[in-house]
């Protein structure tokens, strides 16, 4: 975990609220925080949800796995601990969006529930909604957009998730959009219920 390094910082209160910012757009802000194996569907749950919202007028955003770890996170892999950081620091991240009062949508497989744990510990209530974007490893596998599992299979990747690294599944989560057998719009419906019964969409 991130040392402490720096001394004689103070926090800055913002000039505009979280509240000015809540009432001009229309909608607080959160994270929505999918989780998942990879080619469970969370990417493109994430932008079928950030372009439903967007559509809506929402300010909305997507992080994911694949982008980040190509800027703010190209210099970690896939260790346990290199994973800890990274979600480590996209939880940051997701906090800040929230503070700025968009609807961001972070992708990232996320497997140890200890690191998504701490993710929601530094939001406020209710800012950090845990969607697991449920398919079997089997489902998975099948579709293996990436060619991927291919590779793990053969030995060719290491501490691949599902087959030679862990996935824990969520325990309570707010919501589960199962998207095996079911067509994105079905599963992006979910999600879009869950967001507009809990009051999210303003
Ligand atoms: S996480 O475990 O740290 O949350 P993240 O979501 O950022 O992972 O990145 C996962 C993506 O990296 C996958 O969608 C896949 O394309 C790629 N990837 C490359 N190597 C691995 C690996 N060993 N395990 C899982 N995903 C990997």
């Amino acid at each position: 975990m991130a040392e402490v390094k720096a001394t004689n910082i103070v926090w800055h209160a913002h000039t505009v609220t979280r509240g000015e910012r809540a009432e001009k757009f229309g909608h607080r802000g959160c994270t929505v925080w999918l989780t998942g194996l990879s080619g469970s569907g969370k990417s493109t749950l994430a932008n079928a949800l950030d372009d439903a919202l967007w559509q809506r007028g929402v300010r909305s955003y997507v992080l994911d796995g694949d982008n980040v770890r190509h800027g703010l996170n190209k210099d970690l892999g896939f260790s346990p601990e290199d994973r800890a950081e990274n979600i480590r620091r996209i939880g940051e991240v997701a906090k800040l969006f929230t503070d700025a009062g968009l609807v961001n949508v972070t992708a990232f497989i996320s497997p140890y529930r200890e690191d998504r744990d701490r993710a929601r510990s530094i939001q406020g209530e209710g800012d950090f909604i845990e969607v697991y974007v449920r398919a079997s490893l089997e489902a998975c596998e099948a579709r293996d957009t990436k060619g991927l599992y291919a590779k793990a299979r053969a030995g060719q990747i290491r501490e691949f998730t599902g087959i030679s690294a862990p996935y824990e599944e969520p325990e309570k989560p707010e919501l589960i959009v199962e998207t095996e057998g079911r067509t994105v719009a079905e599963s992006l419906g979910d999600i879009l219920a869950y967001l507009e019964s809990a009051g999210y969409l303003g």
